[in-house]
């Protein structure tokens, strides 16, 4: 089939605006979105900048704006997008150039939130155990990959983006409700400050744009209720 692809083109270092590249190929309803990218970089113009390294939705690299949603480019086959394909960066993080977005204040927000076990008690003889139930506790929230589609879908982010963000929370949460962990009062401390989980208004655009079908806002419903009974 014949798809036009329309990618929304910016070089700070040399364009005075972002602009519209436009690229007519054959392609197969099977084929992503990624691959289209990657042919047009390889074979129509190699100065296309785009990120991608897992291609099967594991490394969270090519998330993008596809059609208006936030989407992973290894994600989407042709036969669900359609013959005109509109592709953008993700909203509210500055463009290097054409696709790929400075990440750095997104992940600066990740490490605010103490994204790691802390526990100074003495490690057992072997290991940590956990039961199935405990572990079960947390699951959902494991998935995710950071790549980061929930906050720069998140109305609340583009409003004001020191928002810490719904992928923030949800790495928040992983910690909280693991009870291997001790770190839960600062990081609630964190959440509670005017930038961090009030500012979530329930929005819900997180959840649509999440590849890893996390269910974002029962996690940040759940920290917030721990707010509320601290
Ligand atoms: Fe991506 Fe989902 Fe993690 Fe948000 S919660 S960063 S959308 S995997
Ligand atoms: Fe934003 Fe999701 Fe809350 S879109 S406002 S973080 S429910
Ligand atoms: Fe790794 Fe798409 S390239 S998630």
């Amino acid at each position: 089939m014949k798809v036009k692809v329309k990618v929304r083109r910016f070089n700070p270092e040399k364009d005075h605006r972002p602009y519209w590249g436009e690229y007519q190929l054959e392609a197969q309803p099977t084929d992503r979105v990624l691959d289209l990218l990657v042919y047009i970089k390889g074979y129509i113009d190699g100065t296309l900048t785009f990120r991608r390294s897992c291609a099967h939705g594991i490394c969270g690299s090519d998330a993008m704006v596809i059609n208006g949603r936030n989407r992973l480019a290894c994600k989407e086959l042709v036969k669900d997008v359609g013959r005109t394909i509109v592709i953008e960066p993700l909203r509210g993080l500055p463009v290097i150039k054409d696709l790929a977005v400075d990440m750095e204040p997104f992940f600066r927000k990740y490490r605010s939130i103490l994204p790691f076990l802390i526990n100074d008690e003495p490690p057992p003889y072997t290991e940590r155990l956990q039961s199935p139930e405990a572990r079960e506790r947390f699951d959902d929230t494991t998935k995710c990959i950071l790549c980061a589609a929930c906050t720069t879908s998140c109305p609340s982010f583009w409003a004001n983006d020191s928002y810490l963000g719904p992928a923030a929370i949800v790495q928040a949460h992983r910690f909280i409700f693991d009870d291997r962990d001790r770190g839960a009062q600062a990081r609630l401390a964190i959440l509670a400050e005017a930038d961090g989980v009030w500012r979530c208004r329930t929005i819900y655009n997180c959840v649509d744009a999440c590849p890893r079908e996390i269910d974002i806002t029962r996690a940040i419903g759940e920290v917030k209720k721990l707010l509320l009974v601290e």
